[in-house]
């Protein structure tokens, strides 16, 4: 095997000047929010994957199973000589996406992105001993600002999986489809996870579960400020809430203080006030409807060549071509 190459475009110090400005900007704003991406430190991510497991949780089984009743097809439409992953946190499905298209036969290169340098690394090195006639090139960035970091050349096909996309407001999500639009040569693809509008008895309880594992992840932001910034927030006098929105048509995660509150944010010289009831968001997660996923992939540029949906019609998989 060929040890996989690393590219790091962001490094620790990167992350954490963005986390200082997030959190700045985001508890001085009225209504205060913080982004769902500060969730994901080591602890966050080991709460998300008891997530993906719980029996309300249906997206990521749904897109799994999905992914592998279809993957057939897609390698067969796609052909692409590079796989692309943005996110590649998941190692399962990499592996049935990486199994069909060397199946298939036309791919030469791995291209795994993420932010944390030692999840890749770690996942790079793995993927390029168990796939040895596979390139492996891993890009440690931001995918939503570093997308021209990618390496070009071979027919691209850049998957985008978990849903992901949900975490994006529409303007930020027509940003990072235009900004797909321009790293991609015309004909290159992008393979869209995306979870749909279904009912919200069925959606409200996959982000809040009875077991109260979404609440802690939705707790852990504060965590992480606390270790990451030297603040002095007391995660458990914050409630989870978990809302659809139906105008929006997203779920939309909050924290709500459960008394008045001061938190001092020591790396930032900020001290914020919390009245009680107060609410402060930190994820919105949109669910599509498949006509206006392909209307806005239509709009960055993009042709659908297919949309893939499970029986149930919670989860869609498409497959854009780059004008
Ligand atoms: C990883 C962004 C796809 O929005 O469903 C899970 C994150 N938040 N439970 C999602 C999440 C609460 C998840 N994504």
């Amino acid at each position: 095997m060929t040890a996989p190459l690393l590219d790091i475009h962001l490094t620790d110090d990167d992350l954490a000047a963005a986390l200082r400005a997030d959190a700045r900007t985001g508890l001085t704003a009225t209504p205060k929010s913080l982004p769902p991406k500060w969730f994901y430190d080591a602890r966050g991510s080991e709460l998300f994957e008891r997530i993906t497991e719980l029996p309300e949780y249906y997206p990521t089984r749904t897109e799994r199973a999905l992914l592998e009743r279809v993957v057939g097809e897609i390698a067969a439409a796609a052909r692409p000589e590079v796989l692309v992953e943005l996110g590649s946190g998941s190692a399962a499905k990499t592996r049935l996406l990486l199994d069909a298209l060397t199946a298939e036969g036309s791919l030469k290169t791995y291209v795994p992105q993420d932010v944390s340098t030692s999840a890749l690394r770690g996942a790079a090195t793995e993927i390029a001993r168990e796939y040895p006639q596979l390139g492996v090139h891993g890009v440690v960035s931001d995918f939503t600002d570093t997308l021209h970091n990618l390496p070009r050349g071979g027919r691209r096909m850049i998957a985008f999986l978990g849903g992901t996309i949900g975490n994006l407001v529409p303007a930020e999500r027509a940003e990072f489809l235009a900004g797909i639009h321009e790293v991609l040569e015309p004909g290159e693809l992008l393979l869209l996870g995306a979870g749909l509008v279904i009912d919200p008895a069925v959606l409200v309880p996959a982000y809040d579960d009875a077991q109260g594992v979404t609440a802690e992840f939705n707790r852990n932001v504060l965590h992480v400020l606390n270790h990451r910034l030297g603040a002095d927030f007391d995660p458990d006098r914050f409630e989870h809430i978990a809302l659809w929105d139906a105008e929006n048509e997203w779920i939309e995660m909050r924290l709500r203080a459960t008394a008045p509150m001061t938190a001092t944010i020591a790396d930032l010289d900020l001290t914020v006030d919390f009245a009680e009831g107060e609410q402060m968001r930190t994820e919105i997660s949109a669910k599509f409807r498949p006509d206006g996923l392909r209307a806005e992939l239509a709009e960055a540029g993009f042709t659908t060549a297919h949309t893939w949906t499970d029986q149930d019609g919670r989860f869609a998989l498409v497959l854009a071509e780059r004008r």
